[in-house]
C-alpha cells in the first residue's frame, strides 16, 4: 500500500498534554478549583500539594487549572521549574524568569509584566526573548526571603489589577533537586504563614508538584511542613478515561480504531498517561490506512515497550531484564498484572516450570542486587522499585501475545 504522509502527531509522550487532548481527573480539578483557585480569587490564600508518581499527571494537572484559573478567575498563573535549582537563590531566579514568561494566553498581561521587569530581558529575538542573566542573579537575593517573596508577588497582582488579575497562581515543579536542602522547607513555611498572618494577605495559590516521597523530605526537613498542604493525589486514570483520550486523539487526525485495538492499547497503557503516550505515537507512526488495528496495536505497544526499556529503564537493569534465561519468569511475574507493585515467591513460583524454578532463586538475587526490587515487610515479599522498569515488563510480555490463541485476532483482516 502507498505510504500516506503524516501530519502532526496528536501525542506529547514529554511534555505535558495540551488541554483538547486533557482527560479524567474531573474530582482532582474540581477539588483544585473549589478550594485552591476560588478561594484565592476572593483574597484567601491557598498551598496544594500535587502528588504523584512520575509521569502520572502532576505537571498536566498544574498546566491545566492554571488555564482555568487565567481564563475564569483572574488568577495569574505562573509556572516555574526549579529542576536546576540548587539553593533559595536559584528558586527565586527560577520563580522571577517564570514571571517574565507567563501570560502566554493574554498578550495584554503578558506585555504588562515585561514590560515591568524589563530589566531582566536581554535580548529581543523572533521567538520571545533572552533573560538578563547578570540582572537576575544580582536581584534574586532580594526576593528570597518569605517577605521578598511576597512582596514581588503582591506587586504582579498590582501590575495586572486593571486587567482583572485579582491573584496569583504560582507552580513550584521539578522538586527533587532541592527538598533535601532544609533551607527549601523554611523558605516554603515562611511564605504560607508569613503571608496568613499579614494584615491583608496575598491572595495567592501555591502549588507544589511532586513524588510523596519529596513531600516527606520537606516534612523531615521541617516538621510544620506537614500541615502546610492540601494534598491532592493523583493516580492512575480508568480504562474509559484511557478510551476517551485515544479516541480524541486518533479522531482529531482521521484515524479511526477498531475495538480489539483500542483495548490492547488501553491494556497496555495501564492508566499511566507517559505510557498512553508513548504507545499512541507509536500507533501514529506505525499506522499505514488511518485505521488502527489489532497489528499496528501489537507492534506499536512492542515499540513503546523498547522505547520504555532504553529511556525510562536503568540500562544494566534493562540488559538484565533482556536476558533470555529471565525472560520466561519475567513474563510470570507481568501476567500478575501490569500495576503490581509486589509478589510474593510463592506466588510466582507456583507458575514456573521445574527450569524456570532452578533459576528463579538466582533471579531474585540479582534483581534485589540491581535494585530493580527490594525485599518487602513479610518473608518471601518482593517490591518492585522502579514504576517503569515494572511497567517495561508489562509492555514486553505482550510479544507473547501473537504466538498464543489470541494471535488469529491480531492478523489484518482488511
Ligand atoms: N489527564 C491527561 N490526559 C492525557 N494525557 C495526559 C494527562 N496527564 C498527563 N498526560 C500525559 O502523560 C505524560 C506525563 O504527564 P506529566 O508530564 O504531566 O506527568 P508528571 O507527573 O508531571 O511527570 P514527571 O514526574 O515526569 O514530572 C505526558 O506525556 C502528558 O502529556
Ligand atoms: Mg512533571
Amino acid at each position: 500500500m502507498e505510504e500516506i504522509s503524516k501530519g502532526k502527531s496528536p501525542f506529547y509522550p514529554g511534555q505535558p498534554v495540551p488541554v483538547e487532548l486533557f482527560v479524567g481527573r474531573a474530582d482532582q480539578i474540581d477539588r483544585i478549583m473549589k478550594r485552591g483557585v476560588n478561594q484565592v480569587s476572593q483574597g484567601k490564600p491557598v498551598a496544594i500539594y500535587v502528588q504523584g508518581e512520575y509521569g502520572i499527571g502532576k505537571s498536566s494537572i498544574a498546566g491545566f487549572t492554571q488555564r482555568l484559573a487565567e481564563k475564569e478567575y483572574g488568577v495569574h498563573g505562573i509556572y516555574a521549574t526549579l529542576g536546576g535549582a540548587k539553593d533559595i537563590t536559584d528558586v527565586t531566579k527560577a520563580v522571577l524568569e517564570a514571571t517574565l514568561r507567563s501570560g502566554a494566553f493574554n498578550p495584554t498581561r503578558s506585555d504588562k509584566i515585561r514590560n515591568w521587569l524589563a530589566k531582566y530581558i536581554g535580548e529581543q529575538k523572533l521567538f520571545g526573548f533572552t533573560i538578563n542573566a547578570e540582572a537576575l542573579k544580582n536581584d534574586a537575593p532580594n526576593f528570597s526571603t518569605p517577605f521578598g517573596m511576597l512582596d514581588f508577588l503582591s506587586e504582579i497582582i498590582e501590575h495586572l489589577k486593571d486587567t482583572g488579575v485579582k491573584g496569583v497562581f504560582l507552580v513550584l515543579d521539578e522538586i527533587n533537586g532541592i527538598t533535601a536542602d532544609p533551607q527549601f522547607s523554611h523558605f516554603i513555611k515562611g511564605i504560607i504563614d508569613t503571608n496568613a498572618l499579614a494584615a491583608t494577605p496575598v491572595p495567592l495559590l501555591l502549588m507544589i508538584c511532586g513524588v510523596e516521597e519529596r513531600r516527606r523530605e520537606m516534612i523531615q526537613k521541617h516538621r510544620p511542613v506537614e500541615r502546610l498542604f492540601d494534598i491532592v493525589q493523583i493516580d492512575a486514570l480508568t480504562e474509559a478515561e484511557m478510551k476517551e483520550f485515544f479516541q480524541r486523539a486518533f479522531t482529531s487526525v482521521n484515524i479511526s480504531i477498531e475495538d480489539f485495538a483500542m483495548s490492547f492499547l488501553t491494556r497496555h497503557s495501564a492508566g499511566f498517561p507517559k505510557i498512553m503516550h508513548l504507545v499512541g505515537d507509536a500507533a501514529y507512526w506505525i499506522d499505514k490506512d488511518n485505521i488502527i488495528d489489532g497489528m499496528d496495536a501489537a507492534l506499536s505497544v512492542i515499540t513503546a515497550a523498547d522505547d520504555v526499556g532504553t529511556k525510562y529503564v536503568d540500562q544494566q537493569v534493562y540488559k538484565a531484564l533482556k536476558s533470555k534465561d529471565y525472560q520466561s519468569i519475567l513474563s510470570k511475574i507481568a501476567m500478575l498484572g501490569p500495576a503490581e507493585m509486589n509478589f510474593t515467591k510463592e506466588q510466582v513460583a507456583s507458575k514456573l516450570t521445574e527450569m524456570e524454578k532452578g533459576k528463579f532463586n538466582n533471579f531474585l538475587q540479582r534483581m534485589m542486587k540491581l535494585k530493580v526490587i527490594r525485599g518487602g515487610e513479610i518473608r518471601g515479599e518482593y517490591i518492585f522499585n522502579n514504576r517503569m522498569a515494572r511497567l517495561y515488563i508489562w509492555l514486553e510480555s505482550s510479544r507473547k501475545v501473537p504466538k498464543n490463541k489470541s494471535g488469529g485476532e491480531l492478523s489484518k483482516n482488511k
